[in-house]
């Protein structure tokens, strides 16, 4: 009986002191998940393309808008006047009191009539009746474009009024484009002819 009782005694405190033991011990302490939302939104972010798109408040729309309007009063007035010097630079702006007359020979329709300086060879030729052929009317195709046979360069002839197409070479060997170009000399043109 005393054995037993020994025994049972044994267990008892062992389990007891391991009860104690396990409550003094330290735990394994609990420490929270660190925080990847950050890195996950920067992982999305790059994946999306790059764009050009200015960034939304960007100085350049914001600021930009404000300087130019700071500016407008200026810089403005000083365009349009630049525009008005440019447009009084065109010779359809030549006064009617100063306008010189030069003999244009069409020879396709054997016709010689007079152009004013302040006026295209197209619209003078269109004005006697002509079907000379165009399309914008702006120096920026070459479907009016003629030549002029007279012998050297076209710009011997006639001031372009901002033709954008016929380069050194062929204004040399005396294309034109009718629709800008103005008479400043006599001379013979054969319409429908481009370069
Ligand atoms: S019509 Fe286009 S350049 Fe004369």
């Amino acid at each position: 009986m005393v054995e037993i009782n020994l025994v049972g005694l044994g267990i008892g405190m062992t389990l007891t002191l391991m009860a104690v033991a396990l409550h003094f011990s330290r735990g394994t302490e609990w420490t929270p998940a660190a925080d990847i939302s950050q890195e996950v939104l920067e992982r999305r972010a790059s994946t999306v393309p790059e764009t050009d798109f200015p960034e939304p408040m960007n100085r350049s729309i914001g600021g930009g808008g404000v300087a130019a309007g700071a500016v407008a009063s200026g810089e403005e007035g000083a365009e349009l006047e630049g525009e008005a010097e440019e447009e009084s630079s065109s010779p359809a702006d030549i006064p009617e009191d100063e306008v010189e007359y030069f003999e244009v020979e069409y020879a396709k329709q054997g016709a010689t009539i007079e152009v004013a300086n302040n006026e295209t060879v197209l619209e003078a030729g269109e004005d006697e009746g002509m079907d000379l052929p165009y399309a914008c009317r702006q120096g920026q195709c070459v479907s009016c474009a003629g030549q002029i046979t007279s012998g050297g360069s076209s710009e011997d002839y006639v001031v372009h009024d901002n033709q954008q197409m016929l380069g050194d070479a062929e204004l040399d060997d005396g294309y034109t484009l009718t629709c800008v170009a103005y008479p400043k000399a006599d001379f013979t043109i054969e319409t429908g002819e481009a370069p």
